[in-house]
């Protein structure tokens, strides 16, 4: 079997997607067996440890199921995606651009991460989604029912390519008040979802061959929109500090930009600390390269002192701060926003008038006078002391039943938390979310978001949207099968 490679992202990935691909498009289908992967490799001419890697995906994600001495064989129910999808033959790459190609390799890492229409684990760690159940769904559909009602003539026009003139002054009142950066409707640029906001960045940033740091591991959604612009991406290391940026780092050359997620590191959770924030922005000015400060759940702050963002720190005006409604209201709502220096709001506007002519208004007024109402804070604040009291019950149950058999990393801010598997390689722990979806709870390993995945098994869960029995349910099983592995 040999199977084509994108040469997009590391190569167990590669391998992953490929299988999956051939899988999906019913080239493999259910019941056919896996080559074993040492013949795999041997053909491909690749490592062992990358097949196992991209096998150990497969597992884990339910495309493939291993029986016991005897292989891997395509798992059974995929029909139905299947049928879901276009014929096999619906897109023809060779009818695209080079760059519309290129499209179709970067982003298939983001559809991970949508509703696939399959039935979720009863005690689902997924990560990334607020609780929706805890969002005043009356108070927002009374907002929006106003705008509905009151639609004047006025507003079927053009909006601004900026976004509402309202919504930027309201969310320029909420980041001064509760975030710390002070700024004004000016400097804000409403966009469809923090995604379009790195994706603009990229554009009007990123040149084919420059280079980009990106914090290892890191955000796919980021790394995608500056694989997509030609970036050539330079992993970081995180620590418990943040983003750790070596003297070859800081002094290379063709550095055009730095991603980070100062508030909450993703996926490992740190927080970066303050004297990391101070050095990353003095690079950024000596090097004259910008930092975009991804926020995208800073407004959950669970234990220890709040931090200023880099954009409050910043003086020399290198930061462009992104910030996104998709886990503060609920990601449907694809809006989002960036705050950017001066020089850089007249080409992000236009930037946004090519891409989509401007975000749809409705939504955006009706956000506005839910921010300006209270509402939006009164929500924060609640959402905010009932993912506390479910961090709670996550780390007790933690506690209970895993005991020292696990780390809990990053649990002082957002709503998911990285567990470390004391002695488990990566491949047993792919093997243990396999076998917990299996029992319907769903955990989630990181390795799709290094580039150069970890020895030590990692897995990401979130607890937003799960109540409190859910938590502590789910946790038992997990230490169930562990002590069965
Ligand atoms: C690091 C990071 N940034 C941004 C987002 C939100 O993206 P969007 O605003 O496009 O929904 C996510 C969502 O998972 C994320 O994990």
């Amino acid at each position: 079997m040999l199977l084509q490679l994108d040469g997009n992202g590391p190569l167990h990935r590669q391998v992953y997607a490929s299988l999956r691909d051939a899988i999906l498009a019913g080239d493999l289908r259910t019941g056919a067996r896996l080559p074993s992967t040492r013949e795999l490799a041997a053909e491909m001419g690749l490592s062992r440890t990358t097949v196992q890697l991209a096998f150990e995906q497969l597992l884990a994600e339910g495309y493939v199921e291993g029986r016991v001495g005897s292989g891997t064989y395509v798992a059974p129910g995929l029909e139905e995606a299947r049928d879901s999808r276009p014929p096999a033959d619906a897109t023809d790459a060779s009818r695209l651009s080079s760059s519309g190609r290129r499209i179709l390799e970067v982003a298939r890492p983001l559809l991970s991460n949508r509703a696939s229409g399959r039935p979720r684990p009863r005690w689902d760690f997924r990560h990334g989604l607020p609780s929706l159940a805890d969002f005043p769904r009356r108070s927002w559909r009374r907002h929006l029912l106003r705008r509905a009602r009151d639609f004047s003539l006025d507003a079927c026009d053009y909006g601004a390519a900026q976004g509402s003139a309202e919504l930027r002054d309201a969310i320029a009142g909420y980041l001064t008040r509760s975030r710390g950066v002070k700024c004004t409707a000016e400097e804000i640029v409403i966009v469809t979802g923090s995604q379009q906001g790195l994706d603009l960045t990229a554009r009007l940033l990123v040149d084919e061959g420059d280079a980009v740091l990106m914090e290892e591991p890191g955000y796919e959604g980021a790394r995608s929109a500056f694989t997509f612009a030609g970036a050539r991406l330079l992993p970081v290391p995180v620590d418990e500090e943040g983003m750790r940026l070596d003297a070859e780092q800081m002094n290379a050359r063709g550095v055009r930009l730095a991603y980070a997620t100062p508030s909450h590191q993703y996926p490992l959770g740190w927080v970066m600390s303050l004297p990391r924030r101070l050095a990353l922005l003095q690079w950024a000015e000596r090097a004259g390269t910008y930092v975009v400060e991804d926020d995208y759940d800073g407004e959950y702050r669970l234990g220890g002192r709040p931090l200023a963002p880099l954009r409050a720190l910043d003086r020399g005006g290198r930061v462009l701060y992104l910030g996104t409604f998709s886990k503060v209201m609920f990601p449907a709502l694809r809006l989002g926003y960036l705050v950017v220096p001066p020089a850089l709001v007249q080409p992000f506007a236009r930037a946004k008038s090519l891409a989509d002519g401007g975000t749809p208004m409705l939504e955006q007024q009706a956000l506005a006078d839910f921010i300006r109402s209270g509402s939006f804070e009164r929500h924060l604040r609640r959402a905010r002391a009932r993912i506390r009291e479910r961090r709670a019950v996550l780390i007790e149950s933690v506690a209970k039943h895993l005991g020292d058999r696990v780390e809990v990393v990053g649990a002082d801010a957002g709503a998911h938390v990285l567990l470390r598997l004391r002695g488990w390689s990566t491949a047993r722990g792919h093997e243990l979310a396999r076998r917990a979806a299996g029992e319907g709870v769903g955990v989630y390993p990181a390795t799709p978001y290094y580039l150069k995945p970890p020895r030590q098994a990692e897995l990401v869960l979130g607890y937003g949207s799960l109540n409190h029995a859910q938590i502590r349910l789910g946790i038992k099983r997990l230490a169930g099968l562990m002590t069965r592995a």
